[in-house]
């Protein structure tokens, strides 16, 4: 089975190069890999959350868009939308908030940091805490697990937040999910480079630090400008330089080869002056920066094409989602009146458990699987000489869930097995 790859953007700004290299590239890079189905986006439900700026917000939205095509993203390739475009995308919000525990959101670090500020300037706890924030960790659960990703590339930051999509995944299948898992449990996946480029003054790149570098704001004069305020150290041109430690050599590294790598620092080593090494790391960055600029700004010139692009992309985005959510509204019990009464849904729960099936292959020998009700193949078991031996197996399995030795390999994802196997303790 193909793996699925999710991650958005909220779209209040505009991109830096820490963006760039800890999360566009990356993600991009990833989208190529054989076997991965990637869904990248526009994060603007989350972006009112923080802005109450429209005119920001749709700036913003458009020139993500065209970054992340400008990068080298290709759109036959990778379901590119805006979250907005996907209205199941809301309501799924509201299904999930509806088994979301208040005392775990209470528990949030966004909104956990908002009462703090408030209380520490003497205000009441929630005073500036609208139902946005408080309910934003619900809102990222439902872009997770509409498309029920698998890896979910992230900052450290948003590692709480996929953590809590997984309760409430886990919360939602077990309330709902009569033995079957709707949904996948999404892991976080945080790269080392995610929070690793370094601004001009050394500390994390970050708007909130004054201290990035644009990506392509500005043309290559912003970038040469940002380039010439990196903090070094005061040696002079001609004295030797320790290149460890040095934001200028880190953002170098980003964008260099090894061999270039061990060429800056053997330079600097020998005394390379600070004023020529950021010549040469505008060179760098230019040479693959800059022909996506070009590519970048002939999409922002041209809103109909990125606009028919992201269409397409909705329009894919929802050939999944409208399915899915009206089977999810189903479960619930949002459902038209003429779809079956009661009884016949009671029906389909009954046939709609897993299966133990116990055989004999050609080798003599015996063996068992379990299948999940719509017949997908869970577990496959070894072979065993005695057919005794596979039912005791089948037996322990039902009571005491996946043991670590049984001798069984995995076919469907851990959480569909854990359903499977749930249903028979329930039973
Ligand atoms: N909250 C994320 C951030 O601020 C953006 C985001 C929204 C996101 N929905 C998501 C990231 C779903 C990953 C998956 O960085």
């Amino acid at each position: 089975m193909s793996q699925r790859v999710l991650t958005g953007i909220t779209t209040t700004g505009t991109l830096h190069l820490g963006n760039y290299v800890g999360a566009i590239r990356p993600a991009i890079e990833a989208s190529r890999a054989p076997g991965v189905e990637s869904f990248y986006f526009m994060a603007d439900f989350h972006a009112l959350i923080k802005c109450d700026e429209p005119d920001r917000i749709a700036r913003s939205s458009r020139a993500i868009a065209a970054t992340w095509l400008a990068a080298g993203l290709d759109p036959a390739r990778v379901v590119l939308y805006r979250q907005s475009d996907i209205p199941e995308i809301p309501e799924l919000t509201w299904l999930l908030t509806c088994v979301t525990a208040k005392g775990q959101m209470n528990r949030a670090h966004a909104y956990k940091a908002a009462v703090d500020a408030a209380t520490a300037a003497g205000e009441e706890p929630d005073a500036h805490v609208t139902m946005g924030l408080f309910s934003y960790p619900v809102l990222m659960a439902a872009d997770i697990l509409m498309f029920n990703a698998h890896r979910v590339p992230v900052g450290k930051d948003q590692v709480q937040h996929i953590e809590m999509t997984r309760d409430i995944a886990q919360r939602f299948n077990h309330l709902f999910g009569q033995g079957q898992a709707f949904f996948v449990l999404p892991e976080a996946q945080v790269d080392a480079e995610m929070d690793l480029l370094p601004g001009l003054d050394g500390r994390k790149m970050s708007k909130s630090y004054d201290n990035v570098i644009p990506l392509f704001e500005g043309g290559s004069a912003a970038l040469k400008d940002a380039v010439a305020r990196i903090v070094t150290d005061s040696k002079l041109p001609g004295e030797a330089k320790d290149p460890d430690g040095q934001a200028l050599v880190t953002l170098y590294d980003a964008f260099a080869s090894p061999e270039q790598r061990a060429a800056f620092r053997a330079a600097l080593r020998a005394g390379l002056g600070w004023g020529e090494a950021k010549q040469q790391l505008v060179a760098l960055i230019e040479g693959q920066i800059g022909p996506m600029r070009a590519r970048y700004e002939a999409l922002m010139a041209n809103p109909a094409e990125l606009e028919a692009i992201l269409q397409a992309g909705a329009a894919r985005a929802r050939a999944i989602a409208v399915p899915f959510l009206k089977t999810l509204r189903a479960a619930v019990g949002l459902r038209p009146y003429t779809d079956g009464a009661t009884t016949a849904v009671a029906k389909a729960d009954k046939a709609a458990l897993p299966v133990f099936k116990q055989y004999r292959e050609a080798d003599g020998k015996f063996y068992f699987k379990l299948l999940s009700a719509a017949g997908e193949l869970l577990l496959q078991s070894e072979a065993f000489e005695q057919g005794r031996d596979a039912g005791q197996w089948v037996a322990r399995l039902k009571k005491d869930g996946l043991v670590a030795e049984a001798p069984v390999l995995r076919e469907g994802s851990d959480a569909d097995i854990a359903a499977a196997l749930a249903a028979f303790q329930d039973a």
